[in-house]
């Protein structure tokens, strides 16, 4: 029998009731599906600072990169705040997807059927809706150099190679080329010369591939676009600051950010993680929506492991358990006829996929 080892990385917040859940389903289906899988956990975020000194400890990056995949929760929350920049959770996650070199991250937006009251947008507008954000993850403002701060100023540097956007670049066409064939590369070319360079590369790159339709757009009007009319958009490819922005706005056409899910892939190992935080306002009441995570855990399975049976198993579990009603208290209000905790619907979840 076929086995992986997963590092599993719960972080602060809510993670660790999201990561519990996707374990249970991820259990749930492996056994179905014949393949066995080992779970190490590792620390990050506050809780690694709490107990190390250190937001992103040298084992955890050691066990990452000796695993076959990274399932993570999430990071953060105001106890840390405070703390040093480079001692803050969100340092030490920039840092690991840094060391783990996974330069893009994959955010689908899929508006189901079944949730397409819980928007906030009109339902003729969302219904049909289907996005996969390309999101740079590590250069740009968050990584560029000179950065500081003194009492009285403050500088981050946006920063892009011609080599680090010919890399994402390739990964959107290619991406495209398996959906409906259209990007739509999102700057600021405007304004910024980072973008225009952005734009020159994303142009240069899109000749390999003359199947896919690219067009470009500033990402002040994308934003607009993006509720005005979703359905234009295909694949969208967007540096680190504005795909992070975009796909948490992108959330809000589904129903929830607790629904969405990412995959961090590059050279190495990939991290699959939902796209929202450690919501702190939700911590610990048993509330918080473990669908992005156990999504999440459905894009480990199909890109990491190849285990495409599984993978589908559990996305076809996810809106079987949505189409009968079941809902977490973000969803309630929409179409529910029951409302459940994180580990009830995590369980109706598994049962669902053993049954
Ligand atoms: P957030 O995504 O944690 O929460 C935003 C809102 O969405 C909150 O009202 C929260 O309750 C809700 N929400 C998020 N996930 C949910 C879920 N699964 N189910 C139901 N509701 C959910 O963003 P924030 O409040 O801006 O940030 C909180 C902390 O998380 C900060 O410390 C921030 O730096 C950190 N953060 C971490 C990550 C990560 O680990 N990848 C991502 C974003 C924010
Ligand atoms: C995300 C988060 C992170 C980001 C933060 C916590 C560093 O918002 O994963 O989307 O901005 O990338
Ligand atoms: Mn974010």
């Amino acid at each position: 029998m076929k086995n992986y080892k997963i590092t599993l990385i719960k972080g602060d917040g809510i993670g660790p009731e999201i990561i519990d859940e996707a374990v249970k389903v991820l259990d749930a289906v492996s056994s179905c599906c014949g393949f066995n899988l080992t779970y190490d956990e590792a620390l990050m975020g506050g809780i690694a600072y709490d107990i190390t000194g250190d937001p992103l400890p040298q084992e955890t990056i050691t066990k990452s990169l000796n695993s076959d995949a990274v399932l993570f929760g999430a990071i953060g929350g105001e106890k840390w705040d405070a703390l040093p920049r480079e001692k803050r959770p969100e340092s030490g996650l920039l840092r690991f997807r840094k060391e783990l070199g996974v330069y893009a991250n994959l955010r689908p937006a899929v508006v189901y059927d079944e949730l397409i009251n819980a928007s906030s947008l009109k339902p003729e507008i969302i219904k049909g809706v289907d996005i996969m954000v390309v999101r740079e993850l590590i250069g740009g403002i968050y990584f560029g150099e000179p950065k500081g701060r003194t009492a009285d100023k403050g500088w981050n540097t946006m920063v892009y190679t011609r080599e680090e956007i010919v890399r994402i670049a390739h990964q959107a066409f290619r991406i495209a080329q398996k959906r409906e064939k259209r990007v739509c590369s999102i700057d600021k070319a405007n304004v910024l010369d980072v973008s225009q360079l952005w734009r020159d590369v994303v142009t240069e790159v899109s000749a390999e591939y003359p199947d896919v339709e690219l067009t470009h757009m500033y990402v002040d009007n994308a934003a607009m676009q993006l509720v005005l009319n979703p359905k234009q958009f295909d694949v969208m490819l967007t540096g680190n600051i504005f795909g992070d922005i975009l796909s948490d706005e992108a959330s809000m056409l589904c129903g929830s950010i607790g629904l969405l899910p990412s995959a961090s892939v590059g050279e190495k190992i990939g991290v699959y993680e939902p796209i929202h935080g450690s919501a702190p306002d939700i911590a610990g009441q048993g509330i918080a929506n473990p669908i992005a995570t156990i999504a999440s855990a459905s894009m480990m399975l199909r890109y990491a492991l190849g285990e495409i049976e599984a993978a589908d198993k559990i996305d076809y579990a996810i809106k079987k358990v949505l189409s009968e009603g079941y809902r977490t208290g973000d969803l309630a209000q929409f179409d529910a006829k029951e409302v459940c905790s994180t580990s009830e619907i995590g369980s109706i979840i598994a049962n669902y996929i053993q049954r």
